[in-house]
């Protein structure tokens, strides 16, 4: 029988290149998933130079048959741990707009669709052993900001599927934890252009997410000031909340 699998979505991006590099050591068998070929090998020459082996699937996670993918390439072997990692950011054109309807669609097809066919598409094969599902999902999603209205819908759907799937997924030996980020630096957050207070590295950002997963954290949090506010924001009155979310107006260039 093959060594069990550890499945990274957005392999090919800054937490995910993060993530592996992290995770890479000897006997460790990725299969790196996202569409840039470019970076997907690069996050493959890292795994290799310490002692992983990596099969890379070109594939876009609210389209394509991972699960087909993944029994393909790698002869059915078990799944041990999922990044279920994947996904984008956009927002209004201006102040004045909303999301257009092709963006609202991209961002629910990648960050939601995305994340859960990841889940479904993995869980079959790891069933028999057990395993870890990690769900990235976003502060955003806990506290929602007007420049990232629909991204933080799609953030905050995934906190709602994690904590809805836990419980039968236990009973299977398999944990679920949703983490959610505040920023990251990463091509994602280098296109946001606004406050990004206590903004962390992408090698911070990935042991933050390795670390809620080995622990089988059900949510998890971080930087700490982000998860104190968490905290303590929903005791502040409305008018209160709404104010303090325009310390965080932003404009996102497109990708
Ligand atoms: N950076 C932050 O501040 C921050 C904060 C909170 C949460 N997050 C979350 O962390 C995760 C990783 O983000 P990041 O900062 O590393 O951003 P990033 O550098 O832009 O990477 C995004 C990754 O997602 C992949 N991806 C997007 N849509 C995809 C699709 N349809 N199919 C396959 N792969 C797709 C990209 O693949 P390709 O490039 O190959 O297309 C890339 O590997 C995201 O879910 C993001 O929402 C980030």
């Amino acid at each position: 029988m093959s060594a069990p699998l550890t499945v990274i979505t957005g392999a090919s991006g800054g937490i995910g290149q993060a993530i592996v590099a992290q995770l890479a050591a000897p006997g460790v068998r990725f299969a790196l998933i996202g569409r840039n070929e470019e970076r997907l090998n690069a996050a493959k020459t890292v795994a290799e130079a310490a002692g992983a082996t990596v099969l890379i699937g070109r594939l876009d996670v609210a389209a394509d048959d991972i699960g087909g993918w993944l029994a393909m390439a790698s002869d059915n072997a078990p799944i041990a741990r999922v990044y279920a990692n994947a996904g984008l950011s956009a927002g209004p054109r201006s102040p004045a707009e909303l999301e257009s309807a092709a963006d609202t669609q991209r961002l629910i097809d990648a960050n939601l669709t995305g994340a859960i066919s990841t889940v479904r598409a993995c869980v079959p094969a790891m069933r028999e052993r057990g395993g870890q599902i990690v769900i990235v999902s976003s502060v955003a999603g806990l506290l929602p900001l007007p420049d990232l209205a629909v991204y933080a819908a799609t953030k905050a759907a995934l906190v709602a599927y994690a904590h809805a799937i836990r419980p039968r997924l236990a009973r299977q030996k398999i944990g679920v934890t949703v983490v959610c980020p505040g920023f990251v630096d990463s091509p994602m957050s280098r296109r946001h252009h606004g406050a990004k207070p206590f903004l962390v590295s992408a090698e911070k950002g990935a042991a933050a997410i390795i670390k809620a997963g080995e622990r089988n954290k059900r949510t998890a949090v971080f930087p700490l000031p982000f998860a104190a506010l968490v905290a303590v924001e929903r005791f502040a009155p409305g008018w209160l909340r709404d104010k303090g979310r325009s310390l965080f107006d932003a404009e996102i260039d497109r990708e």
